[in-house]
């Protein structure tokens, strides 16, 4: 699959909603206050991961985009330590390592702002999030108890970036 990944742009901001509520429950995933606020934190960075737009039939006169998001990633640093937001991609382009390329490169881009230790949550519940992280080389590193809204807990999990 032809993926390319680029910084966020404001006028990405609706897309980015959607595919979250795509991801998540509702009562999980982020309101638009929310996600606005990650992605204006100071020290938050956001990639998003684009394919080739699908065929479908153009207005006549709306030329249909080349492109489309599939899936995001955000992160927040402070000093050395970093913390990935969320990352999210669309349930029909997961295990083409969309998110791998995403993770991949943030952590790329935290490591060159001088972070060295990643920290996230993930819900303990989720085997595909908990595999995910795994196999990036996150381990875990305690539980948060009613972390999520509806009660669910979360894995703290931790990665240490190679100098
Ligand atoms: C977690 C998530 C981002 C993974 O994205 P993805 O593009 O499908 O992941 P990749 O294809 O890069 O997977 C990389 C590796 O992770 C593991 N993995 C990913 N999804 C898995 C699943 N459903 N079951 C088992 N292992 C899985 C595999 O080892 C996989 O490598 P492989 O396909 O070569 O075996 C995606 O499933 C998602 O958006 N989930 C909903 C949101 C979420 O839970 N986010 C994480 C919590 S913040």
């Amino acid at each position: 699959m032809n993926i390319t990944l680029r910084v966020f742009k404001p006028e990405d901001f609706d897309t980015l909603y959607e595919i979250d509520q795509a991801c998540y429950e509702p009562e999980v995933a982020y309101s638009k206050r929310e996600l606005r606020a990650y992605l204006h934190f100071s020290g938050s960075d956001c990639l998003v991961a684009e394919a080739p737009a699908q065929a479908v039939a153009a207005a006549a006169d709306a030329p249909a985009p080349e492109k489309q998001i599939v899936g995001f990633c955000i992160s927040a640093r402070r000093d050395e330590g970093g913390y990935i937001v969320t990352i999210d991609v669309l349930p029909q382009f997961r295990r083409h390592h969309v998110g791998s390329m995403l993770l991949t490169e943030i952590e790329r881009r935290l490591a060159a702002n001088g972070v060295r230790e990643v920290t996230l949550e993930t819900a303990t519940d989720s085997d595909s999030a908990v595999a995910f992280w795994t196999k990036h080389g996150y381990r875990n590193r305690g539980i948060k108890k009613d972390y999520y809204p509806g009660g669910r807990d979360a894995f703290v999990m931790a990665k240490t970036l190679p100098i």
